[in-house]
C-alpha cells in the first residue's frame, strides 16, 4: 500500500474483545510519543500499568468509559477513549465528558484519523447530553497542541500529570458542544 492511498476507514465502539489489541496499540503509540529516548523502568511501569490487557479489560468494563476504536482493513489503527461525567479542572462544567487518549499509531497519522476520531468522540459526547468535551494534553507534544487548537479547541487552564512520580505541566483544552 502506498503511503497516500487513501484509507479504508471505520469507527466503531470498542468491545471486550478488542482489550489486547488496545493495549498493543496504546503501548506503541505512547512509547513512539513519550519515549523518545527508550525504556527505563519508570516508562515501563507506566506503559504495564495503562496498557496491560487487564488494565484495558478493566476500563473497558468501567460503564463511565467508552473507546472509539478506528479500523482499517480489520487492523485497528487508532482509538479515543472517552469518560462521562469527568469533571474538568478549572471548570463548574458538570455535563462534560473527558477525551482521556487520542491515538493513532504513527505510520496512519496525518491522514485524517485522528480528526475523525474526534469529531465522533464530540457527536458520542453530544449524544449522551454533554456540554462539553475536555482534554490534557502535555506541552511538550506540539503536534497535539496545534492539532487541537487546529480542532477548534481553546486553552482552558494548566495541569499535572503524574507520570511515575515525575510531575509534567498539561494544557487543558475545552470544545463546548453543539446539543444534540
Ligand atoms: C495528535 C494526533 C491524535 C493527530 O491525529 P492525526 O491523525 O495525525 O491528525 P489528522 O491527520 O486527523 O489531522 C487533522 C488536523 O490536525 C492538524 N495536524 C495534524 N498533524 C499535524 C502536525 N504534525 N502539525 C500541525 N498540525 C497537524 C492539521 O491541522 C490537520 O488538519 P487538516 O486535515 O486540515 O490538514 C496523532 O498525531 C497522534 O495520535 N499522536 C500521538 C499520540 C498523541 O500525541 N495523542 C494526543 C495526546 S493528548
Amino acid at each position: 500500500m502506498s503511503p497516500t492511498a487513501p484509507l479504508e476507514l471505520s469507527l466503531r465502539l470498542a468491545i471486550p474483545a478488542d482489550a489486547r489489541s488496545l493495549g498493543v496499540l496504546g503501548t506503541q503509540v505512547f512509547l513512539d510519543t513519550y519515549a523518545p529516548q527508550g525504556i527505563r523502568p519508570l516508562i515501563a511501569d507506566e506503559v504495564i500499568e495503562h496498557f496491560s490487557t487487564d488494565a484495558i479489560e478493566r476500563l473497558l468494563a468501567q460503564p463511565a468509559t467508552t473507546f472509539v476504536v478506528a479500523e482499517s482493513a480489520g487492523h485497528l489503527i487508532g482509538f479515543a477513549q472517552l469518560t462521562r461525567g469527568a469533571k474538568p479542572p478549572h471548570s463548574e462544567a458538570v455535563d462534560a465528558v473527558e477525551l482521556a487518549r487520542l491515538y493513532v499509531l504513527e505510520r496512519f497519522t496525518s491522514r485524517g484519523v485522528g480528526k475523525r476520531l474526534l469529531h465522533e468522540s464530540e457527536r458520542w459526547a453530544a449524544s449522551n447530553h454533554a456540554m462539553m468535551l475536555w482534554l490534557t494534553a502535555w506541552i511538550g507534544n506540539a503536534r497535539a497542541l496545534a492539532f487541537y487548537a487546529a480542532q477548534g479547541y481553546t486553552e482552558a487552564g494548566k495541569t499535572v500529570y503524574d507520570f511515575q512520580g515525575e510531575l509534567y505541566e498539561n494544557r487543558v483544552f475545552a470544545k463546548t458542544l453543539a446539543p444534540r
